[in-house]
């Protein structure tokens, strides 16, 4: 059997048994970094969070997570109850209290704490948020090809759960990883309520045809910040680039495709719903975008 892929495929490193994580205030060893069971959060996924990388001593695209998670928060009436400053303060002091200076990353998580009894009505949280981040020595490996199925799930309309919010619950996406798992696949692609090609269950999803970059309108996926960035590199290097509706035949006759996500940058797709993509490796496109956002990178952290 072929081995199980991940995006989020890290080198492992025995000093994450003892890094320090910051919970309300509050730098302690990973064995004591515990929420209750009355927390919002862990009791019913009430809760928003970003995924940041630290590159050379800096957190890459900081103003754009920071407005994110804030935007998120307001969205779903969650107050934070910190500045911003205060919070990339303590992004600063966890990164600092761990002595990590590249290759680290952080998952910056707020819920609406700890309720007073166990019922979904927001207003039995009472005790302000639980504010947690995680931070790991964190090295992605070389990324190999990944394998994708088109599953029953939907990203679906923003009146449900909008699929923008980047909250705690991730149940759409974890069954819709589930039932790609089960079709022999890494990971999902999922498609909008209209059946166009969307996104993948935690990555945005890209093609590659005849030179043009295509993505979705981005109406039903995360507003993803590397996303983002692969198509403002696109247009400063005269690349094609279209955010448009697109469906599964445009996708299995693509030349490239590929994710985007802050933790793997860009990760190569080899197949989909068992149909070889272009050379079923890395092609051109992905590579010369790895190495646009990689120069990236290093001018916003140097
Ligand atoms: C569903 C989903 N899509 C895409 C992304 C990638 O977003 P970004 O590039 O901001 O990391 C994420 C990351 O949190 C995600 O959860």
């Amino acid at each position: 059997m072929t081995d199980q892929l991940t995006t989020h495929q890290a080198e492992e490193d025995a000093r994450n048994e003892a890094i320090l994580i910051y919970l309300n205030g509050k730098i302690v060893p990973k064995a004591q970094a515990v929420v209750s069971v009355y927390d919002s959060g862990f009791m019913l996924g009430d809760g928003v969070w970003e995924g940041l990388r630290l590159y050379n001593g800096k957190w890459a695209f900081l103003t754009e997570h920071i407005d994110r998670l804030f935007e998120a928060a307001k969205a779903i009436d969650l107050d934070i109850d910190m500045t911003r400053d205060a919070v990339i303060q303590a992004l600063t002091d966890t990164q600092k209290a761990n002595g990590m200076t590249t290759d680290a990353h952080a998952r910056l998580m707020v819920t609406r704490g700890v309720k007073s009894r166990p019922f979904q009505h927001p207003s039995l949280s009472k005790s302000g948020p639980t504010v947690t981040i995680i931070m790991e020595h964190s090295q992605p490996k070389i990324p190999r090809p990944i394998r994708l199925a088109t599953v029953p799930h939907l990203r679906g309309l923003p009146m449900t759960q909008d699929p923008k919010l980047n909250s705690h619950s991730k149940l759409n996406c974890i069954l819709a990883c589930i039932a790609a798992e089960k079709a022999g696949a890494d990971e999902a692609l999922m498609l909008d309520v209209h059946g166009f090609v969307n996104t993948t269950n935690a990555c945005n999803f890209f093609i590659v045809r005849k030179g043009e970059v295509w993505t979705s309108t981005g109406d039903y996926c995360m507003n993803g910040i590397t996303r983002q960035k692969v198509i403002d590199l696109c247009r400063e290097n005269a690349i094609p680039v279209f955010q448009r509706n697109f469906s599964l035949v445009d996708t299995y006759g693509a030349d490239e495709a590929f994710l985007t996500g802050t933790f793997g940058a860009q990760t190569p797709v080899s197949e989909i719903d068992g149909r070889q993509i272009g050379s079923g490796e890395m092609g051109p496109v992905t590579l010369r975008l790895r190495e646009l956002y990689r120069a990236l990178i290093q001018r916003e952290t140097a």
